[in-house]
């Protein structure tokens, strides 16, 4: 009789654990609103920054009075940083939207950084998408892209893929930016710093557009960039002693196949050196008589 007591209650709590699994297990959305709180901080101007009712779209808006951003609560070093992004749409001129990486969390004088910052233009007018890279402060390493598509009218993916060997910088999964390390000492490649990831939108009038020609038109505020779709995928660091100290090949974006562009990306980049290059700091022979050591190095090895 004991027994069987015991075996009925044991039903009963496994058919439970069950019921409750179901509920909370897979069968329950995930909170995403929570999410953005447990992963993400506010940079600035919490009012200026809105999710969608379900919590999975992030809404980052500029004013006369402030623009907004988050970060991330935690630093990385090395790994896959990836969100879709849809941006300002209509007049957007002298409006930048950013979404980088930066070992700070202000303009420190010691930073390293990775930016990937979207300038905006007059209605009907491309995006430009600028890239730069900063080591120990030091910038002044910029690329500018058009995209082949209109940014405003849809979500599009942009990511990095850092490493030891190279960073990556890639839309939709084109990678348009190879920045190469030649894994000597040197003071180029950032790769010691952890980093935390950034997004942010913000007035630049002063030079982003047509080299700042074109200002903001105020009458038009707000205006909104719209953020879903983070995918992060990195060694988190932590304190004293952090794991990603020394690399190890235990994941993707450290193997062996992420220290190159596969043959496929060797193809769109090739298309990207093609058709979309709009400025490249290594061949500016005008502002570097002698070019940075980092130019020298070749994306296709
Ligand atoms: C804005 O549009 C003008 C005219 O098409 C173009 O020259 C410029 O590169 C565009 N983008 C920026 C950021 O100035």
């Amino acid at each position: 009789m004991k027994t069987r007591v015991f075996s009925l209650i044991a039903v009963l709590l496994s058919t439970a654990v069950v019921l409750f699994s179901c509920k909370f297990g897979a069968a329950e959305p995930k909170n995403a609103l929570s999410e953005f709180e447990s992963n993400f901080d506010m940079m600035w101007s919490d009012d200026h920054f809105k999710t969608s009712e379900d919590g999975n779209t992030w809404l980052l808006s500029l004013d006369k009075e402030t623009g907004c951003g988050f970060l991330t609560k935690q630093r990385y070093r090395f790994g896959w940083f990836s969100m879709k992004l849809k941006l300002v749409g209509g007049d957007s001129a002298g409006i930048v939207t950013a979404y980088y990486m930066c070992s700070d969390k202000d303009a420190a004088p010691e930073r390293d950084e990775l930016d990937f910052e979207f300038l905006g233009n007059r209605t009907g007018e491309p995006y430009v998408i600028q890239t730069n890279v900063y080591k120990t402060g030091v910038g002044n390493r910029e690329m500018r892209h058009s995209l082949w598509f209109d940014p405003t009218e849809d979500f599009h993916t942009y990511s990095i893929l850092w490493n030891s060997h190279q960073i990556l910088f890639f839309v939709d999964r084109v990678p348009i930016r190879v920045y190469k390390n030649n894994n000597k000492p040197n003071d180029f490649f950032p790769n010691e710093k952890p980093m935390y990831l950034f997004s942010s939108i913000w007035n630049a009038d002063d030079w982003a557009t047509r080299g700042g020609l074109e200002k903001t038109d105020w009458k038009k505020a707000p205006f909104v960039s719209t953020f879903k779709d983070y995918k992060l995928d990195g060694c988190e660091w932590k304190d004293p002693y952090p794991e990603c100290v020394s690399t190890t090949t235990e994941h993707w974006w450290d193997q062996y196949d992420s220290w190159h562009l596969t043959d496929s990306q060797k193809k769109d980049f090739a298309w990207v050196e093609r058709n979309l290059v709009i400025y490249d700091y290594c061949k500016d022979t005008e502002r570097f008589p002698k070019l940075p050591e980092e130019c020298s190095l070749s994306p296709w090895d």
